[in-house]
């Protein structure tokens, strides 16, 4: 068995689910797609995302100069482009175009799609969103599924569910039904991938498998699952430990350092002689993120000896440092 699956994207527009795929892949999540080539049917902006990544990309024009190529010729063609990468797996994203019968059965159960509603509500149109809001849906979400011949009504993979807001325009409802739909494909995608659905008659049998993986870009995969903004930003600072050394200070303070950094899950290395209390300056070193040294600057404010000069000089470094993303 191969270790990567080949991907071809479809898409006909802007293409951020083709992006969402992209950084999936960059950042190591879709560990086993290769994409291979996207292909659309006319000169949609989202070609940049396959220029910028220098994958193969192919415009297989649906409308030439004075007339509309028939969909089942049009269908061939991408499929003559599809055939020179021996692609396992095609996503549709943002495709405008319905694949016929002889492009459905060539790519039986490997060919996906994502729609913005939570099928089978609101399918076979090109503005679920705005189907769902105008009918007075309370939840509206998004549905990736396999393709058969109909339209929208393939074994469902995932789906996600987006409650509906009073105040909601189709362009509001639409942009947060898309933060999910840029979570859940690449998911989808990522299960194909690893050999984990299964189609039994209409059901998709997710044959999922628990993992625990150590990660190095927590920001993306934060994004990725759909953590709120502000909540990265904070969280972020508790994924970066610093360590600061903190020279010339006795025994005693190094004793309440250790205590102060213990009591907030931080800590603090200290020389073993400090037990011993026989030396007159000692060096240690801080260990804590950014929020656990905020907080051991305020708890210093308040503490006896040289501590209080300690907490302005932590104020200061912490002041200056730059909380980066990555
Ligand atoms: C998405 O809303 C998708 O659900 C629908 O078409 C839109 C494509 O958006 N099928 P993008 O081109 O991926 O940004």
């Amino acid at each position: 068995m191969k270790s990567k699956i080949n991907l071809a994207v479809l898409i006909s527009g802007r293409g951020s689910n083709l992006k969402a795929i992209i950084n999936a892949i960059k950042s190591g999540y879709l560990d086993k797609v290769d994409l291979k080539v996207v292909v659309a049917n006319k000169d949609a902006p989202g070609l940049q995302y396959a220029k910028e990544l220098g994958c193969s990309y192919h415009v297989v024009p649906r409308i030439v100069p004075g007339k509309k190529i028939p969909k089942e010729e049009h269908d061939r063609k991408v499929m003559e482009v599809l055939e020179k990468y021996d692609i396992d797996l095609i996503a549709l994203a943002g495709y405008d175009q319905i694949l016929q019968k002889e492009f459905v059965n060539r790519y039986k159960w490997k060919i996906m799609n994502i729609h913005p509603s939570l099928l089978p509500s609101f399918g076979g149109t090109l503005h679920g969103q705005k189907d769902a809001l105008d009918y007075g849906a309370k939840i509206s979400g998004c549905t990736v599924h396999f393709i058969e011949e109909d339209v929208d009504t393939g074994p469902i993979i995932i789906q996600a569910a987006v409650p509906v807001k009073d105040d909601d325009t189709p362009e509001t409802l639409a942009n947060r039904i898309l933060e999910h739909e840029h979570i859940i494909y690449p998911k989808a995608i990522k299960l194909f991938s690893e050999n984990r659905l299964k189609i039994v008659g209409r059901k998709v049998i997710v044959k999922g498998e628990l993992n625990a993986s150590f990660i190095s870009d927590a920001a993306y995969h934060m994004k990725r699952i759909g953590v709120e903004e502000n909540a990265i930003k904070h969280l972020l600072e508790k994924c970066r430990v610093y360590t600061v050394l903190v020279e010339n200070i006795t025994p005693r303070e190094a004793m309440i350092l250790k205590q102060e950094m213990l009591s907030i899950g931080g800590d603090c290395a200290v020389p073993k002689e400090c037990i011993l209390n026989n030396l007159v300056f000692v060096d240690a070193i801080l260990i804590g993120n950014s929020i656990q040294l905020k907080l051991l600057v305020n708890k210093l404010e308040n503490q006896v000896f040289n501590l209080t000069k300690l907490a302005e000089k932590l104020e200061e470094n912490l002041a200056n440092l730059k909380i980066t993303d990555d």
